[in-house]
């Protein structure tokens, strides 16, 4: 695809830009989606657009509110939506983040729609399409959408570039038809996502609940055997692409030995030598099972009480959504829970659980991941989680146990992990005892076999594979022409 202009659309930016003490801080969001599309836009150059969100971000941009990016090393382009509070309220706090996140994760959290939600979020995916179109400098760019808060964008941008590669690759899960049917505009939805020349899964299992909800809500033709619809003229082809990371990681480069970061690591929590450390780093958010790996913690110290002062959990959990009911809560139970559970298991000089409820770099991240003896992914649903890929990519010593929910995507590719049910702590508790008694050799066997799926599988693999996918519907449809 060599002349073929690539547009990218997010909700969330790659770079924020914050004013700080009268100086400008710039920050990389905590987001799978960010970690796996930034080094792909480094290497294909386009153009990002993105709300800014930042406090300082309008300080930063030219008269096109375009900046090149990153700003160590520019690369490709960043274009900032503007949005007002009351956009953000109903399009991405409310539609998006109450309505549509509850709804296509199974965790038994009740999705909340409102009517001024949904027209704030008709009104915001216009004023994308509309930049997606400014941006365009020919009739056929190839437009990458991302997510859930763009579900109407294929159909607006097709509307007014028919000639346009639209491709949506939804990040998290799709849930079966029945639980979709909730949703009050769920034809609204479906439509304008079948704007798409291909919607993108991780996995087939989501593919297969998108197509039955097509099936169920709309009067469309299917071809099972191709996954394509055929709706309003528009075919659209529905795949799964497992998403991943950059291989290997950039951040890697400036990281020091593995020894070392455990030297830090250690150092900065204040713990002695042989104390083993397990880590968990998310967003504090609500689909991730954080209290539910401590409720795992728990029995293996009263099943195993051996274990008590020998091992501490070190809980990364960046701030997120924080205005909205469900996660304002989740984070006091947090906090509740540590502090009983130190109170119980802990003394003067030992807290079990330590928990960092704030947003810490890639760079630090990647220390921690070295300096861990065991990684804990305990979803309760979620669509890849590259936190599970990252802890992998991070252990280029083949040490390090990761231990990793079945309902999360990566647990399809990752079969040398640990793969545990989050709302079964008797046996995730049995699981990290034989993760911290695991020898040296099986840590190792199992880290390379694991290495060897994400080296190959790695984001350019994702990203190469649907521009792939492109190229040929571009190609048919100009033979068509
Ligand atoms: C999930 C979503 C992403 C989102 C990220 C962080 O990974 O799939 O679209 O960017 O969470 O959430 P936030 O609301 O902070 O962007």
């Amino acid at each position: 695809l060599p002349d073929a202009q690539i547009i990218l659309v997010s909700n969330r930016e790659p770079y924020i830009h914050n004013l700080r003490d009268g100086k400008i801080d710039l920050v990389v969001p905590a987001s799978g989606l960010v970690s796996a599309l930034e080094p792909v836009m480094r290497a294909c150059a386009g153009t990002w657009i993105a709300h800014g969100g930042g406090t300082a971000d309008r300080m930063v941009v030219d008269d096109d509110n375009r900046i090149r990016v990153p700003p160590d090393k520019p690369a490709y382009t960043l274009s900032r939506v503007w949005l007002s509070e009351e956009e953000q309220q109903g399009y991405y706090l409310g539609f998006a983040n109450d309505g549509l996140w509850p709804l296509c994760h199974i965790v038994f959290t009740r999705p909340v729609f409102r009517e001024s939600d949904w027209e704030q979020y008709k009104a915001v995916n216009q004023k994308f399409a509309d930049r997606v179109c400014e941006e365009a400098r020919r009739p056929d760019p190839i437009v990458l959408i991302q997510d859930y808060h763009l579900a109407l964008l294929p159909r607006m941008v097709r509307q007014q570039l028919p000639d346009a590669t639209i491709i949506m690759f939804w990040h998290i899960p799709w849930p079966n038809s029945e639980v979709f049917s909730i949703c009050p505009w769920k034809e609204e939805i479906l439509d304008g996502l079948l704007g798409s020349s291909i919607v993108g899964f991780h996995i087939q299992f989501h593919c297969n609940n998108f197509i039955e909800s097509i099936d169920r809500f709309l009067e469309s033709r299917i071809e099972r055997e191709h996954s394509a619809i055929t709706f309003g003229g528009q075919t659209t082809l529905v795949h799964p692409y497992p998403i991943s990371i950059d291989w290997p990681p950039s951040v890697l480069e400036s990281q020091p030995p593995v020894a070392e970061c455990r030297a830090k690591i250690f150092e900065t929590l204040g713990l002695p030598e042989d104390m083993r450390l397990l880590v968990g780093v998310e967003r504090m958010d609500y689909t991730k099972g954080i209290i539910d790996r401590f409720l795992a913690l728990e029995q293996l110290f009263e099943r195993h009480p051996e274990w008590i002062g020998k091992l501490v959990f070190l809980q990364i959990a960046a701030p997120s959504r924080g205005t909205l009911p469900a996660y304002g809560q989740l984070h006091r139970e947090c906090l509740d829970f540590v502090e009983d559970f130190n109170r119980r298991f802990g003394n003067e000089g030992y807290s079990p659980i330590v928990l960092m409820d704030e947003h810490h770099n890639q760079g630090d991240i990647y220390t921690v991941y070295r300096a861990a003896d065991v990684c804990v992914v305990s979803s309760l649903h979620d669509g890849m989680n590259l936190v599970a890929k990252e802890f992998v990519a991070a252990r280029d010593d083949e040490q390090g146990v990761l231990i990793l929910s079945t309902f999360a995507g990566a647990s399809r590719e990752l079969l040398d992990a640990l793969i545990v049910n989050p709302y079964d702590p008797t046996a995730m508790g049995e699981t990290i005892y034989r993760a911290v008694s695991m020898p040296e050799q099986e840590q190792a066997a199992r880290m390379m076999r694991m290495r060897e799926v994400v080296s190959s599988n790695n984001v350019y693999r994702w990203a190469g594979t649907i521009l792939q996918d492109a190229a040929r519907i571009r190609k048919r449809s100009r033979v068509v022409d």
